[in-house]
């Protein structure tokens, strides 16, 4: 009898840790500060095995716009995830362009109206912070929302993320490449995971470094030309011939930005998500995209490391990217 009772009593317990316990917060009318301001905290119920965060938007004074944001899981003392709310959408230059939206990414509103719906999972917890860039005076209005489910799984069309999985942000922020040079989007040297979502943002003299390909390594140490992920940058982001139709935000792809801003200079960016065709790697990954490219002797682009003719004149370019990737 007692046997009975007990095991009774275990199974109400092990049913209710994994009830679907939706949590978060919405903040009205509060203040971000220079200094960085928490803006919520979730520990996992007793006996939950894992959470994830579902949703996050943010509107308020346009300093927002410019604000980090920063997730740390589980304990984190440095956060893997810091974000800037018009990368984490995918418009690069902090593009103004408003309303659009897609499952994932948008822009609801001229000011602001930024969000996202990134699952980002967690197995104790998971704190959210934000600061005002230095550049802005202190304090600021904001309105924020965040909320997530504690034991929700997270599945991609037929695929189920390992409860262990985490999501992390490799980040290039402004830097220099020089034409034909190679960046590396993400560089991950063990394990098993996949490509999630990315965004590049890109400042250069003229249009040619759209001739760069796309190489994924599934395995770190493959050698080039890996995976050939895109015959150009507009072919990755689902467009053709230098984005001839115009912008556009698709489901899966976003041509999101482009101004001329001087003869000389013009700025470019574009967002790819990968849950309806993830891009798996099994031990160590690295993601790279070239600032132009070039061709062999018969014409034929993205299979030339060194040497080459170069397709246009590439110059430098300035790129910050974004590239969210599952690691298990
Ligand atoms: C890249 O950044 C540097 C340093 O801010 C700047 O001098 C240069 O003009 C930029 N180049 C382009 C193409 O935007
Ligand atoms: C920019 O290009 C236009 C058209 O070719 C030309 O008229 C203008 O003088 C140029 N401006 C500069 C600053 O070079």
């Amino acid at each position: 009898m007692r046997v009975w009772l007990l095991s009774l009593l275990l199974c109400v317990v092990a049913t209710k840790s994994q009830e679907l316990q939706t949590f978060g917060t919405g903040l009205s009318s509060q203040r971000l500060h220079k200094a960085e301001t928490e803006i919520f905290s979730y520990t996992l119920s007793a006996g939950a095995t894992f959470g994830v965060l579902t949703h996050f938007w943010t509107t308020g004074d346009a300093a927002i716009d410019q604000s980090i944001f920063s997730y740390y899981i589980d304990g984190e003392s440095v956060p893997s995830i810091q974000f800037v709310t018009y990368m984490l959408a995918g418009a690069g230059f902090n593009d103004r362009s408003a309303p659009w939206g897609t499952k994932w990414i948008g822009k609801g509103a001229k000011s602001g109206g930024w969000f996202n719906n990134f699952r980002v999972p967690f197995q104790k917890s998971i704190r959210v912070t934000g600061r005002l860039p230095d550049t802005s005076g202190d304090d600021k209005i904001i309105w924020i929302i965040v909320r997530g489910t504690e034991n929700l799984p997270t599945s991609f069309h037929g695929f189920t993320l390992p409860p262990t999985a985490r999501l992390t942000l490799h980040k290039i922020e402004s830097a220099t490449y020089d034409p034909l040079a190679w960046v590396r989007v993400a560089d991950i040297p063990t394990g098993r995971g996949l490509l999630f979502s990315h965004t590049l943002a890109v400042s250069s003299g003229n249009l040619n470094f759209l001739e760069g390909c796309y190489h994924a390594y599934t395995q770190h140490e493959q050698q080039f030309p890996g995976l050939i992920v895109s015959t150009g940058t507009e072919d990755y982001f689902d467009s053709a011939f230098y984005f001839d139709g115009g912008q556009f935000h698709f489901d899966v792809s976003g041509f999101t930005h482009f101004q001329q801003v001087t003869n000389t200079t013009l700025e470019w960016s574009a967002y790819r998500m990968h849950d309806l065709d993830p891009i798996f790697f099994t031990n160590g990954f690295r993601f790279e995209w070239r600032n132009g490219d070039v061709v062999d002797d018969r014409g034929f682009k993205c299979i030339v490391d060194q040497g080459g003719h170069v397709v246009g004149s590439p110059t430098q370019s300035n790129v910050t990217s974004y590239a969210w990737v599952y690691v298990w």
